[in-house]
């Protein structure tokens, strides 16, 4: 089989994008010959793949859907999968993550943040009516909340970012662990 070929990604407000651009310095390091994983929209037709090649996908999670999977799985081979949302990262969120998108191959939370001045049209609406019962759960008694959910509020009204590079370096292992497989196939 062939070596995983691109980094392929679906953003909304560039929180995915940037990860997937990190994703690829943080391969290229690696590479004894400096060799470059591009990171590509998944909607890009301009690199010519053969059918079904390996890739890494990354998506934005939407109302815990993951953006893109379909024409990500239509058009390569994802051998890697990671969803980029605003939830506090925990194992149980990245199962139930996985569970909803019938994963099944190695699966990665990723945090992103959030831009409300970003989000437009349908999305911003979406967001909008999604987040007003925790919003005003919080405006009845902030107290009652647990610490996580007062972080996520906290950070829907204020907006934030946590892309890191260190975020990463699961992927990175597990990539190393898929090469070596891909290599001796
Ligand atoms: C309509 C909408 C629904 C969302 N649903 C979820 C969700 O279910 N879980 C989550 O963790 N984040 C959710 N988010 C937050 C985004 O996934 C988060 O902002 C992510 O970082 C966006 O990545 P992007 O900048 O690449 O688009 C939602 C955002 C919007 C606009």
């Amino acid at each position: 089989m062939a070596e995983i070929k691109a980094i392929v990604y679906e953003s909304n407000t560039g929180f995915t994008k940037k990860y997937a651009e990190l994703l690829s310095e943080e391969l290229e390091k690696l590479s004894p010959d400096k060799k470059k994983i591009p990171a590509i929209p998944v909607t890009d037709n301009s690199m010519i793949f053969g059918e079904r090649e390996p890739v890494i996908f990354l998506g934005w999670i939407c109302a815990g859907k993951i953006n893109g999977i379909r024409m990500a799985r239509l058009k390569y081979n994802p051998v890697i999968i990671a969803g980029v949302g605003m939830t506090l990262p925990s194992e149980l969120y990245a199962y139930r993550l996985a569970q909803q998108n019938n994963i099944d191959v190695p699966f990665f939370y990723l945090q992103g943040g959030i831009h409300r001045e970003k989000l437009k049209g349908f999305y911003k609406l979406m967001f909008n009516l999604g987040v007003r019962p925790l919003l005003r759960k919080a405006e009845k008694g902030r107290s009652q909340l647990s610490e996580g959910k007062k972080r996520l509020v906290d950070l829907i009204k204020n907006g934030g970012e946590f892309v890191d590079s260190k975020n990463l370096d699961d992927i990175v292992a597990m990539y190393k662990k898929i090469s070596e497989v891909l290599k001796d196939e």
